[in-house]
Order: C-alpha cells, then sequence, then structure tokens
C-alpha cells in the first residue's frame, strides 16, 4: 500500500528523518511511536506530499510521490498535528470546502458529506460554527476533512494530542471504528495511546526506525529483561549461597536477595538476560540448592520500558555513527545531536 525506501529529510545540516524504511501493508492500524522531535511529522508530511525529501522515495499504491503526486494523494487522507480549520466557518461549509478542494464532484458532495460527519459523529455540530466548538469536536472536524473521499489510507498526526481524558477516548474510539474500513497510521508519543490502538508499531528515534513489530510482539519477544520474583524461607546469611545457586541457572543475569516483610523469610529477585524465559531455570535452582519456594511471580517490562531502552541505545548508536562521519569530514564545533538539546527541545514542545 505505502512503501518507503531510504528516505531522508535534511533541515539545514540537521537530519530529521535518517534512511528511514518501512512498508504499510492494507487493513491494519499502525503507530508511528517517538519522542517529541523523532521525525514522525516530517515523515508524515512527507507521504502525504506536503514535504519534499532529501532522498528516498514514497509509492503510495504503487504511485510514486514526488512523480505523480495527484495519484498517489488520492488515496491518502490527512490530518496534520495541527488541523487545517476555518473557525469562521460552519462544520458543514468547511466539509463542503474541503470536498471541493478535493475534487469531489459537485453532485456527490452533500451525500459524502453526510457520511464523514455521521462516521465522525458530528452531525449534531454541522450548522456550529467552527470556532465555537470544544477541542474535542474540532478534532472531530478535522477527522471528517480527512475521510472524505473515503481514501484508503487515513494518517493521523497525534489525533489525541492536548484533549481531555474523555475526548481522547471517544477519539481513540473513532480511530478503531476507521480503522475497520480503512488502514489508518497515527503518531504519538505516547505508549499507552499506540498500544491500545494500533496492531502494528514502529518506533522511530532520531529519524531512524528502531523496532517494527505488531504491538503484541513487541511486548513479548522485545521484553529484554523478565525478572521472578521469590519469596524463600531462609535468612539473611544464606544469602551468598542462594545467589551462586541461582546465578547459575540458564538465562539468569544477575540475583538480589533482600529481606523480606514475612518473618523467616527472604525476598530474591532474579533477572533475565535479554528474550530469556528464565522461570523453570530459577525454579529448579532454587529446588536444587534446598530452598522452599513459598511465592514465585513474574515481571515484564512494559512497553514503556522497552521503547525508552530503544529510544536511549539509539542515542550512543547515533554518537558512534556521528563520530565515524565526522573522522572524514572537517572538524564539527558541536554534533549535530545530543541529549541535552534533544531533552530541551521535547520540554519545548510540551
Ligand atoms: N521546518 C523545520 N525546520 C527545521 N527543523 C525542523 C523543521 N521541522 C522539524 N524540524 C526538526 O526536525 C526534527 C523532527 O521534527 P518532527 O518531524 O516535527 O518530529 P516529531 O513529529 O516526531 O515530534 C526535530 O528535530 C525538529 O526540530
Ligand atoms: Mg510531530
Amino acid at each position: 500500500m505505502i512503501k518507503i525506501e531510504h528516505l531522508t529529510k535534511k533541515y539545514g545540516n540537521h537530519t530529521a528523518v535518517d534512511d528511514l524504511s518501512l512498508n504499510i501493508e492494507p487493513g491494519r492500524i499502525y503507530g508511528f511511536l517517538g519522542p517529541n522531535g523523532a521525525g514522525k511529522s516530517t515523515t508524515m508530511n512527507i507521504i502525504t506530499g506536503y514535504l519534499a525529501a532529501t532522498a528516498g522515495t514514497v509509492t503510495i499504491d504503487g504511485h510514486d510521490i514526488f512523480k505523480e503526486p495527484g495519484k498517489a494523494k488520492q488515496h491518502i487522507g490527512y490530518l496534520p498535528e495541527i488541523p487545517p480549520l476555518y473557525p469562521d466557518m460552519t462544520v458543514l461549509e468547511y466539509l463542503e470546502f474541503a470536498a471541493e478542494l478535493k475534487g469531489i464532484p459537485r453532485a456527490k458532495r452533500t451525500e459524502e458529506v453526510d457520511e464523514a460527519c455521521i462516521t465522525s459523529g458530528i452531525t449534531d455540530v454541522a450548522d456550529r460554527l467552527i470556532k465555537n466548538l470544544s477541542k474535542g469536536y474540532k478534532q472531530r472536524v478535522g477527522i471528517a476533512q480527512a475521510i472524505l473521499g473515503a481514501p484508503d489510507v487515513i494518517i493521523l498526526d497525534e489525533p489525541t494530542a492536548g484533549l481531555d481524558p474523555a475526548q481522547i477516548i471517544e477519539v481513540r474510539d473513532l480511530i478503531r471504528s476507521l480503522g475497520k474500513e480503512h488502514t489508518v497510521i497515527l503518531s504519538s508519543h505516547i505508549l499507552s495511546e499506540i498500544s491500545e490502538v494500533c496492531n502494528y508499531v514502529f518506533i522511530i528515534s532520531k529519524g531512524k526506525l528502531v523496532a517494527a513489530d505488531e504491538t503484541e510482539e513487541l511486548l513479548t519477544h522485545m521484553n529484554g529483561s523478565q525478572e521472578v520474583d521469590l519469596t524463600v524461607k531462609a535468612d539473611l546469611s544464606q544469602a551468598d549461597g542462594i545467589i551462586s545457586a541461582l546465578s547459575a541457572a540458564d538465562g539468569v543475569d544477575n540475583v538480589e536477595v533482600n529481606d523480606s516483610t514475612e518473618s523467616g523469610c527472604i525476598s530474591v529477585k532474579a533477572h533475565a538476560g535479554k528474550d530469556h524465559d528464565i522461570r523453570e531455570a530459577v525454579f529448579k535452582a532454587a529446588v536444587g540448592a534446598g530452598l522452599t519456594v513459598l511465592e514465585m511471580t513474574t515481571r515484564s517490562r512494559s512497553l514503556e520500558d522497552v521503547f525508552l531502552e530503544l529510544t536511549t541505545a539509539e542515542d550512543t548508536a547515533d554518537e558512534t555513527d556521528e563520530a565515524s562521519e565526522d573522522s572524514d569530514a572537517p572538524a564539527k564545533e558541536t554534533p549535530e545531536y545530543n541529549t541535552d538539546e534533544t531533552l530541551k527541545e521535547g520540554g519545548d514542545e510540551e
């Protein structure tokens, strides 16, 4: 459906999108997840033909967005980060105007606008001025504009940003229902949003794709460190023996022993190395060491932990790249990226 190949966008010498390649298949809800400044909006603006790329290609249903923008854009409905609304128009006037801009034939406009209003749940406010609507309704009007003309793909840039919790739930429900008829791509810097709404996640950090997987798979496969918590009948004088016995278990990375709130017991935490399921090995090692296990629980890391790890790991990789590039270029005063700058930038945008 959409094929992005080696897409790069530079603003001056700042690389906002860095050799990004990915595929969008029909019929799913995709999430672009990344911290502020990751390059999500830039990527969306390029896919939708609002921004030129520095290098790389984007094809939509076989049409190159740069060579055949008209044909490519027909397949896409877009809600940019700042919705292009006209506050002094009524909802209906605005949507009729948007339908005209999209080249929907006059005879079909009323019907299409009505349909978009029904789908987005804004029929009740169709005659109101846009400026008098709540932010949640304004966002729905923006979504109605995006779905006009029944495009195959709907691209929504941070569609719930700035909404209150009730409005967020409504807009998420709307996005889920759009996913039944359309391919949807939405961006967010909020993990829970992506994990609740999207089937498939692209994690973007500093313009690069750092992970791409089914939401479920991301949660299970990429969660590198499982933690097994045990309550065993023992006291702290046995700690060293317990640590050495459990550390020897297959896949275990490190073991911590602490006092337990329960008298006569200690609490043991065994951390797994990446991609290891250590439950069985830990249990057997504990029994092998003659321990009485009263309780055993497993914790997996959240998508949030995975996300942080991926986006932080990328920082380091990036600096290494930068350094090697610099070696054959004239010395630069300041590196293009540094963590402080990114944090500041994130803060500003919030
Ligand atoms: N018009 C622009 N001129 C210069 N830099 C820009 C421009 N737009 C975005 N950037 C920079 O490109 C990077 C990616 O921005 P953006 O695509 O908006 O990220 P996101 O949507 O993920 O927050 C950021 O570092 C941002 O400051
Ligand atoms: Mg953005």
